[in-house]
Parts: C-alpha cells; structure tokens; sequence
C-alpha cells in the first residue's frame, strides 16, 4: 500500500478557509484593492512567445536586487515567501533536528519544517504577544537548524527589534535565522543586509502584500553569497511563473501605487485600534496591514454578523494563546468606514456596549 513517509503523515495541516469568499476580504491580509493598474495592463499583454518560453528570473531577479540595494548573489525569487521557507527546511533541515518559532505565529514554518522530521520547538509568547527573546536563547540547542521569525508577526502584529535578532543569529551560529519580513512595509524597519555580519541570517519578503500580488505568487529570499547558493542548489530554475516575472518590473516601477496604499492601510490601522480602545476591547497593537482583537464568548457571534454584512473576518481562536480571537486586515479609508459601520451594528447585534453608553 502506498504510504506517505512518517513526517508527512503526522503533518499538521493548515487549511485556510478559502471557499466561499465573497464581500470585503478582511481575513487573509491581502491587498485590499489590488494591484497597480499598469501590472494588470501588462498582465493583458502577455504575447504567445512568453508564454511558451521556459521562465527566466534572472534579469528580474538583477532589478529586485537594484530595489532592494542588494547583489543578486544575495537573493532568490520565491513562489511567495511560502517557498523561501519551504526551500530553507529542505537545505538546512534533517530528521530529528529542531526548528525553532516563537508562537502564536504563521503556519508554514511548523508544516514545512515538521515535513522534513524535524522537531518543531515551539516557544510562547511573552505576556500581550511581546518576544520572548530570554526564552528563545535558553531553547537553542545543538540541534538547532532553523529559527524561522516574523517581523511584524501575524497575527499578533508584534514586533522584534534588531537587537534581539541579531543576538539569536549569533547564539545559534549553526542554525538558518529566518526573518520574514512579510510586512515590511506596514512597519519600516528591516534587517536586509545585517547577513554582512551575521552569515547565518535569512530575510524574506512578499510581494502579495503592500504590493497585492498574491495570486501571481512572488517573494523573494534574501541572505549571505554562500548561504544563498545552497539553497539556491534546492530550488527550480523555473519556480516562478512568466506571468509573475512579467508583471514584477511593472510592479517595482509604480511605487507611488505602494505607497499611497500603505499610507492609507497605516491611518486606517491607527483608527482601528482607537475604536477598539473606546470599546474597551482588548486588542494588541500592530505594525502589519491587521489587528488582533479579543472578542472573548462573543467571537462567533461578531464573525458570523460580520458576514452577514458582507465583510470577512479571521477566527483566531485556535492559535495559541489566541482563545476568543479574531483578526481584521485594514484595507483603505473607505473601506474602513465600511468596517466601522458593519462594526456598529455587529456590536449592537451581539449586545456589546461601548463603555459611555452603558
Ligand atoms: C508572516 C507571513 N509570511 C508569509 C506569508 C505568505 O507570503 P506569500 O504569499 O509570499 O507566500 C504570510 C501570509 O499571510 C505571512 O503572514
């Protein structure tokens, strides 16, 4: 009988609930108005002759790396950040070595890990999601491979500062430090490059974020000459599609598109989490295009009104230390009146009172 190998079969699987997504997608972090107008025209006029030809990232991969202020040999395009994480487990992890994340936090770093065999080190959060950087440096081991971090989390919106990371990098001088920067720009502040001094760490960005390209699959991995070149041993020289490589330029040139966007979603975060405040929720402050929040019993009953009115939240309350929450992408400013407004009368439905009022 066919069998899949131990690690698999014992895979926790991560099933994002993704049929049935209609209204505003306030539940996967996306961009909510998409992509710049110009990558879509450029996406139209894709010709025959691209389209047959076996993809070529190089040229793109030189422009990504001008963008960033990086040398090529220091960056992989990835199909998402997905990839990047999938292609460190398979360079740097064997059986029986220990992956190591700070949760609540992404899920691909458990499941492409554990599908190695590796061992999945999970360590709590400190009290309101702070990072546990004491525990973390007591939980490496010899056996230590990868450090996989988000920076900012999700779906906490916690952040890590500089410092922390490159602490870790130089305790686990043995183990892949991966920072995935998946939010970059909802925050600002990065640590592309410090791999100059700490050779063992990884950065990852996304372009299905601020950019909005999440459908066409492109991240990029960043990290040291000879740290990249192993991992770029593991990968496809065809992993991403022509259509993504295409589009990309398009995408890097429009950076007022980005930009305006971001803006939006950071003024849009900020009156969130104030409104939240007036309603006395308890909630975690963020510096990724969403917040956490604790709606406590009355979490099911706010999605499900959410969904009534058209608009798509995140169940949380499985993640750990998450029991009763729900997590809000931020989207532009008439979006966020759409929120407020569905907000309101979701409350006001499940019977929560704002504090004035009662
Ligand atoms: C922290 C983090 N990393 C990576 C990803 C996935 O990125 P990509 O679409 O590039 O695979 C997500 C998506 O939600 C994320 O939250």
């Amino acid at each position: 009988m066919l069998k899949a190998r131990a690690a698999v079969q014992n895979l926790p699987t991560y099933d994002p609930p993704l049929a049935g997504r209609d209204g505003l997608r306030l539940d996967f972090n996306e961009n909510t108005v998409g992509c710049s107008a110009r990558v879509i025209a450029r996406l139209q006029s894709m010709t025959a002759e691209e389209v047959a030809r076996y993809p070529e990232r190089e040229a793109v991969e030189v422009l990504v790396a001008e963008h960033l202020c990086i040398c090529r040999d220091e960056l992989l395009l990835t199909n998402g950040v997905d990839e990047g994480i999938h292609l460190l487990c398979e360079t740097f992890l064997e059986p029986g070595d220990e992956a190591l994340i700070v949760v609540p936090t992404f899920s691909m770093y458990e499941i492409s890990a554990a599908a190695t065999g590796a061992r999945t080190i999970r360590v709590l959060a400190d009290d309101d999601f702070r990072f546990p950087l004491d525990k973390v440096l007591l939980s490496i081991t010899q056996r230590t491979r990868l450090i996989a971090i988000a920076n900012p989390n999700n779906p906490t919106g916690a952040v890590v500062e500089g410092r922390a990371i490159e602490s870790i990098c130089a305790a686990a001088p043995h183990a892949a430090v991966l920072v995935d920067e998946a939010y970059y720009h909802f925050y600002g502040q990065t640590v592309l490059g410090a791999w100059r001094e700490r050779p063992n760490l990884f950065v990852a960005r996304t372009f299905s974020k601020a950019y909005g390209l999440a459908g066409l699959r492109i991240g990029v991995l960043t990290g040291a000459c000879p740290a990249m070149a192993m991992v770029r041993k593991v990968s496809s020289p065809y992993n991403l599609n022509s259509v993504a490589l295409a589009c990309l330029p398009t995408a890097l040139a429009d950076d007022e598109h980005v930009s305006n966007y971001v803006a939006e979603v950071r003024i849009g975060r900020e009156r969130l989490q104030e409104e939240l405040r007036a309603w006395a929720i308890e909630y975690w402050p963020s510096q990724g295009n969403f917040v956490l929040f604790r709606g406590g019993e009355l979490n099911q009953p706010f999605i499900r009104a959410m969904r009534q009115r058209g608009i798509l939240v995140r169940d949380r309350s499985a993640d750990p230390g998450c029991a009763g929450c729900v997590r809000i992408t931020i989207g532009v400013a008439e979006q966020t009146e759409r929120l407020f407004a569905a907000l309101h009368e979701s409350f006001d439905e499940i019977g929560l009172k704002q504090p004035e009022a009662v």
